[in-house]
């Protein structure tokens, strides 16, 4: 079985401590924490492992990408640069412009767009661009959701900021809540990361949550990052994206994306997560500088790789059949949890978060009863003091693989759990 979730190579190999202190800080990442987990049990014999732990689309990639690649091979031999080629900002900027119906013209591909091989590592090595030594006199602070995206936290903890994690619950819609956050915790925000659709919970911000967010970024002069990966897996209605909230606020100087950045990807989009391909756009002055950052520590991404992930940003028909599958597992997973564990229906992602009392117990009796694998909600989340951790008594489950599989899946789960 080739899946990220089994590898169990964590820092514990290690006898002592060696070199930067802070990665101790860090509690290995959930899919090895989750390896460790379900190592001592073996599922009942002669049930087929059912995989739903790592969001990784199974969905056959769309053949463009195998042409694209076939026909630009004479790039392998070239080291790419890091702003990427001229066709690829401009195909992802028309893509952000038909997407967001931004006013024509008010993206500037050339200076607000880098390639990125993979959202991840940006999405991480932004804290180095947006974490300054003190902010307001003081240790600066990474704000994120809780649960998140395990590398907002370790982003946040290798750049020397404290993360400072936000309850995103059903009593908060799924995100954080914006009102609730003081005036002394935002003047020393470094770096705020926000994922919409939010991974795990599929909750979508409206524009106005977007615009308070962009305006308490501005007043407070903190990097707003807006994580949009599956921003395009969505069931009812396309999500709001957070240039678009920008381009319809007002703006000086000819600066409609300040303090902003969004993070878009081909993983979820066009099912190809093994391309390492994305972008990120916004704010130009930000922009200049995570090239630059970017220059010293980053490989580009491959010639190739650009070609074919400019055709797959120009392509919307293999995107739409994406969704159409989505809609048809969610119908799927719906007609047999009937409503148990919470379920509700999310407005973007692919991912159930289902409250099941205890996720780590959950996870466990799923693997050994029904060689069902998901992840503990905990393992996405953190306990601030004298709170309960907000994804203690949750599973999160990856709809990633075909409908009869998520509709049997779902079955044993409700056979398992009651
Ligand atoms: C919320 C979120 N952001 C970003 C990513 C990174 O995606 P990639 O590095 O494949 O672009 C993921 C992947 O699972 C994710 O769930």
């Amino acid at each position: 079985m080739v899946s990220a979730d089994f590898s169990v190579n964590s820092g514990a190999v290690f006898t002592e401590a060696i070199g930067n202190d802070r990665l101790d800080l860090l509690t290995d990442y959930p899919f090895t924490r989750l390896a460790n987990l379900l190592a001592p049990i073996t599922p009942r014999a002669n049930v087929a492992p059912v995989l739903l732990t790592v969001g990784e689309p199974q969905h056959t990639p769309p053949a463009i990408i195998e042409e694209t690649l076939r026909a630009s091979a004479s790039g392998w031999n070239k080291y790419p640069p890091v702003g990427g080629t001229p066709e690829f900002r401009a195909a992802t900027g028309d893509w952000l412009t038909r997407r967001y119906d931004l006013p024509a013209g008010l993206l500037h591909a050339d200076s607000s767009i880098l390639p990125l091989s993979g959202t991840r590592e940006a999405l991480f090595m932004l804290a180095l661009l947006a974490v300054p030594t003190r902010k307001a006199g003081r240790q600066p602070a990474v704000l994120m959701p809780n649960p998140f995206y395990a590398p907002y936290e370790g982003a946040a903890v290798m750049a020397g900021a404290e993360p400072v994690f936000l309850s995103a619950t059903r009593e908060t819609g799924f995100l954080p809540d914006l009102d609730a956050l003081t005036p002394e915790l935002l003047e020393r925000t470094a770096l705020f990361y926000l994922c919409t659709p939010a991974n795990p919970q599929g909750a979508a911000a409206t524009p106005a949550y977007l615009a308070k967010a962009i305006a308490l970024a501005r007043q407070y002069g903190f990097v707003l990052a807006v994580d949009e990966c599956y921003a395009e897996i969505w069931l009812d209605a396309p999500p709001v994206g957070a240039l678009q909230v920008a381009a319809g606020l007002p703006y000086a100087d000819g600066k409609p994306w300040s303090n902003l950045l969004v993070f878009h990807s081909l993983s979820k989009r066009s099912s190809a997560a093994g391309l390492r391909s994305g972008f990120v756009a916004g704010d130009p002055a930000l922009i200049g500088r995570f090239s630059r950052l970017r220059s010293y520590g980053c490989a580009g991404m491959p010639l190739p790789i650009l070609a074919a992930s400019t055709a797959l940003w120009q392509d919307e028909a293999h995107v739409e059949e994406n969704r159409a599958a989505y809609r048809a597992k969610f119908a799927a997973a719906e007609a047999e949890l009937g409503g148990r564990y919470g379920y509700y229906r999310p407005a973007g992602g692919f991912f159930l978060w289902l409250e099941v009392g205890n996720g780590e117990e959950a996870a466990k009796r799923l693997w050994a009863e029904g060689a069902v694998r998901v992840l503990p909600g905990a393992y996405l989340s953190r306990s601030n003091p004298g709170e309960p951790n907000p994804g203690e008594a949750f599973i999160r489950v990856a709809l990633v693989q075909d409908t009869d599989t998520v509709a049997q899946a779902c079955a044993s789960i409700v056979r398992i759990l009651g």
